[in-house]
């Protein structure tokens, strides 16, 4: 239990998926002028040495942030992400790697509200060292699942859920279906970003149908696949929004796109931008 650590994974084309798409989510958010409120249930430590031995042991970045860095033809749309990769490497050699907790700091306003959990003890206290001296963000040694009780819903009455699970146990569809339609009962509202891995394609459609039976509209489902689908290594991941901002799908599609040309070998993979369930 808990053997996941981020820090073998960090910077992979999964984090670039994530983190790219999280920071639109974010910046919507952030356009209208009431406050909001982030939860990350799954937070790691926050900030990533890409030098460390275990990072170092596959190198995963080299195939995710590391295929954009030094790219000068970033689309508009994904700077904001690159610049708060840029942001933790000031010497322009890319050695740290932030995770959502950081990218989401940056992207916080003055009277938003951030609150981070994080199971393993470890992890929780590094994270916890990162953001002490921080306005507005708490973190917690707390089962992620336990925290969207806990929390909602949240007092602004707005803001996004980043549901980012290690899926180090059995059963993980599962445990995030049922988790989303309780958290879902208490703050239909609000907006949700759920990561997954893309599995074999039977617990694929386990998953879509069991989101499907919760009853829960406005699921949008984006994918990115960097692999064939019949690649011995997970092809790739995906990530369902909850109550997305107006016409994400249109404004996610053509990211995705250029992320998979940018992080695919030969043109491989593919990108999905569709309503999994529309309103
Ligand atoms: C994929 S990593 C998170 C990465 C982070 N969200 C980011 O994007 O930078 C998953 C994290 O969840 C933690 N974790 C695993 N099970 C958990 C649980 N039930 N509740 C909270 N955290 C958990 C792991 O220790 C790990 O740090």
């Amino acid at each position: 239990m808990l053997s996941y650590r981020h820090l073998f994974h960090a910077g992979s084309f999964s984090d670039v998926f994530k983190h790219a798409l999280l920071t639109r989510l974010l910046i919507a958010l952030g356009k209208k002028d009431k406050p909001y409120f982030y939860l990350d249930t799954h937070a790691g430590i926050g900030r990533y040495d890409l030098s460390h031995p275990w990072a170092q042991k596959v190198r995963e970045y080299e195939n995710g942030i590391g295929r954009l860095w030094g790219r000068r033809d970033i689309p508009a749309a994904l700077a904001p992400y690159i610049d708060a990769v840029k942001a933790e490497n000031r010497d322009r050699r890319l050695r740290f790697y932030p995770g959502s907790p950081l990218i989401a700091k940056r992207l916080m306003r003055a009277g938003d509200r951030m609150v981070l959990t994080e199971l393993n003890r470890t992890d929780c206290a590094d994270l916890g060292k990162l953001f002490a001296k921080e306005r507005g963000v708490v973190v917690e040694l707390l089962d992620g699942y336990q925290g969207l009780k806990a929390h909602l819903p949240p007092r602004e009455r707005r803001g996004l859920v980043l549901i980012d699970s290690s899926f180090d146990r059995a059963r993980e569809f599962a445990r995030i279906v049922t988790a989303l339609a309780a958290a879902h009962e208490r703050w239909s509202t609000g907006m949700y970003a759920i990561w997954y891995p893309l599995m074999e394609p039977g617990d694929m459609r386990n998953f879509e149908r069991n989101l499907e039976k919760t009853g829960i509209r406005k699921i949008l489902r984006l994918e990115l696949a960097v692999m064939p689908a019949n690649s011995p290594l997970t092809p790739g991941c995906g990530m369902l929004v909850v109550n997305p901002p107006w016409q994400f799908e249109d404004e996610a599609r053509p990211l995705l796109e250029w992320l998979r040309q940018a992080l695919s070998n030969d043109g491989a993979g593919g990108v999905k931008a569709e309503w999994l369930v529309p309103e």
